[in-house]
């Protein structure tokens, strides 16, 4: 089964919308097959953010997402990593649609409530960044 990274970030998680958003991916039939709470360090999301280093936004990226705990998830399911997405919505919650979690939670572009790997390779990525084997149940 198909299998996708996703973090609720720090505004998210800290304005307790966990349980809401993790309700979203499970009506979806969407199964969690690793979770945890942690904190990111600078490294960590460097490595996750590599492909945005050197942008405009990456610096306050990093303060953001390292400035306080998050939950880090894998999800499973058929076509996952697409409808995660969708889920999600767009980047920025002003033209994120109706019913999508950053429309429902996400008060900026940067503050964006969570994150969803953007394609396999990128899953394939991202997955070992947070998880070791033995932590997944799929
Ligand atoms: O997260 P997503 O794949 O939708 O967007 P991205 O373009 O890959 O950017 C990654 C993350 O960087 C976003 O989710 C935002 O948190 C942040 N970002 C930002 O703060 N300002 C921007 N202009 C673009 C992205
Ligand atoms: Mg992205």
């Amino acid at each position: 089964m198909e299998k996708t990274l996703v973090l609720i970030k720090p505004d998210a998680f800290g304005s307790n919308h966990t349980g809401d958003i993790l309700k979203m991916y499970e009506d979806a039939g969407f199964k969690i097959v690793a979770a945890k709470v942690m904190q990111m360090t600078e490294s960590l999301a460097a490595k996750h953010y590599a492909e945005h280093i050197g942008r405009p936004y990456y610096p306050s990226l990093v303060e953001f997402m390292t400035s306080a705990p998050i939950m880090a998830l894998v999800l499973s399911g058929e076509d996952v990593i697409k409808k995660v997405r969708a889920l999600n919505g767009a980047t920025n919650p002003v033209e994120a649609a109706e019913g999508t979690i950053r429309k429902l939670y996400a008060e900026s572009k940067s503050k964006n409530a969570v994150h969803a790997s953007d394609s396999p390779e990128s899953a394939a990525r991202e997955i070992p960044i947070f998880f070791s084997a033995c932590e997944i149940f799929d």
